[in-house]
């Protein structure tokens, strides 16, 4: 179970040093598919400022980068103490390999118009909080941006305690707000800095039919090739959305 895993020895610079040092072919395609989907929602719905969270943040800066255009406050949750101090050490001064991310948003006007202050205003907006996403639905707040990245297949190999992960993100978010997650296709686990952490097994059917209930419109798509960033896995599934205009 999630509670059983070791989370406080996750090796943080080990997991940033393998995926996110420089930018994986699957990587690219997803942070421009999260720029064009939050872009083209912004865009259209000039509204004021957005909450933003990013639930599981781990030691990854893209989504909340992605986020960066819109929100007066992100907050960066994850549950373990080695993430949530990468992530404050972060938050003042990121490391320069995230600029090659940016490179990649900067290509839509929304961020290039911000490109010049981005760490500034990252250091601005970013609160990091240690924090069982489990918990997210006893919290008063809701947030008006979200996103989730590898964590809800990422945490136990429990199919229901995916599904309860991911019901826990969308319901932390306010009626129609936009999303994005990624989730690994067909993971068996995976080691972080020699530590084996656990997965569960899914497909991109189950991910659209678990997100589908809470959201209103939603895509999801395959990305990468099995194995290219480390063995044991057949892809990535990015889910794009919005949450539905209910009160549930
Ligand atoms: C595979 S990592 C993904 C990290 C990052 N989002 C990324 O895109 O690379 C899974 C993350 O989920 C976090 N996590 C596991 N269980 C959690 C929980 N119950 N609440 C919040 N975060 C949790 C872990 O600490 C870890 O950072």
């Amino acid at each position: 179970m999630n509670a059983d895993v070791p989370w406080d020895r996750f090796d943080s610079r080990a997991y940033f040093e393998h995926n996110y040092r420089s930018v994986s072919d699957a990587d690219a395609e997803i942070v421009s598919m999260i720029r064009d989907h939050f872009a083209d929602h912004f865009s259209r719905n000039p509204d004021g400022p957005a909450q933003g969270i990013d639930v599981g943040a781990g030691a990854n800066l893209y989504p909340a980068l992605a986020m960066l255009p819109w929100c007066d406050t992100i907050t960066l949750l994850d549950r373990s103490r080695n993430n949530y101090r990468f992530l404050a050490r972060q938050r003042t001064a990121y490391d320069p390999s995230w600029d090659q991310f940016w490179e990649i948003l900067g290509r839509d006007p929304a961020y290039a118009a911000i490109g010049h202050d981005r760490r500034k205003r990252f250091r601005r907006v970013v609160r990091v909080e240690q924090y069982d996403l489990f918990h997210l639905p006893h919290r008063p707040e809701r947030w008006s941006l979200g996103t989730m990245f590898f964590v809800a297949e990422s945490l136990s190999t429990s199919y229901a305690r995916f599904q309860h992960g991911v019901e826990c993100f969308l319901r932390a978010l306010t009626p129609g707000a936009p999303f994005a997650a990624a989730f690994m296709e067909h993971s068996q686990g995976y080691e972080v800095g020699g530590q084996r952490f656990p997965a569960c097994d899914i497909s991109e059917s189950q991910v659209y039919e678990c997100m589908a209930g809470l959201s209103g419109k939603l895509e999801t798509c395959r990305v990468g090739r099995p194995n290219e960033v480390r063995t044991g896995y057949t892809g990535m599934i990015v889910a794009c959305g919005h949450r539905d205009m209910g009160i549930s």
